[in-house]
């Protein structure tokens, strides 16, 4: 594993940029694994600054979120589907046709599932993934205990990630109990993984995402078997290595 240490917040958002630029510049039709939360934000920013300054086009892109939230439609403002188009697909030249987000509507989700699945082995596979670290070490919404060799399913979300999501919601009520998401098995095909951490509140889990035993306790920790992922961290986030 790589490890980039950053000044900042900041910094961390430009390093990922410039990796993800690299990745579509390089291919001729780029496949991109996105996160939604608090980390990628300023990712997302620099990705549309670059667009708009002409430096890098996604028509040619394909983007395959992580996850979203069982029940909760595209146009439900806490929705991931909402949350990329607002801070990302919106600004740029990705088709809206190539920007696949689990659907939570969906009747089905076990279908929902397995299409999701089979939409990226029609894509071949995901070239870089970009993810966050949940601080139970989830990643997507495979919370402790989720079998590292998962495919895209349904989850029932931990209490503790409920808690910590509940800030973009009214109350925690209203942060759903289940979600969609890609698999640990499936996140681990793909062929670079851009793990993104900033803050202090990272610090221990990021600890044992570098240096603890692999474990589907610590779901994060499987990236110690990838051959090729770059942790970009700030600081504080990577103060406990
Ligand atoms: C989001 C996702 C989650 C987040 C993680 C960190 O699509 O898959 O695993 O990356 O919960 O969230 P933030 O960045 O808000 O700390």
């Amino acid at each position: 594993m790589k490890i980039i240490q950053t000044k900042s917040y900041d910094e961390m958002s430009e390093k990922a940029c410039e990796l993800i630029l690299e990745q579509v510049q390089k291919s001729e039709a780029p496949v991109l694994g996105l996160a939604t939360g608090s980390t990628p934000e300023g990712l997302y920013q620099q990705l549309i600054d670059q667009y708009k300054a002409g430096n890098v086009s996604f028509k040619n892109a394909t983007t395959f979120n992580l996850d979203e939230y069982a029940g909760l439609a595209a146009d439900d403002p806490n929705s991931y589907k909402y949350y990329m188009n607002d801070k990302l697909f919106n600004h740029i030249d990705l088709p809206a046709e190539r920007a696949f987000v689990p659907r939570g509507d969906a009747e089905n989700r076990e279908k929902e599932c397995r299409d999701y699945e089979a939409l990226i082995a029609d894509a071949g596979h995901v070239d870089l993934q970009v993810l966050g670290l949940g601080l139970n070490g989830h990643i997507g919404f495979n919370e402790p205990g989720t079998p590292l060799e998962s495919r895209t399913h349904v989850v029932d979300l931990d209490e503790s990630t409920r808690k910590a999501n509940a800030r973009f919601f009214p109350s925690i009520e209203d942060v759903p109990a289940q979600a969609l998401t890609m698999g640990i098995g499936t996140i681990m095909e793909s062929g670079q993984i851009v793990m993104l951490v900033s803050g202090e509140k990272k610090a221990d889990a990021v600890k044992q995402l570098v240096n603890g035993e692999v474990t589907a306790d610590m779901p994060a920790s499987i990236l110690q078997r990838h051959e090729n992922v770059i942790l970009i961290g700030d600081e504080r986030a990577l103060s406990k290595l």
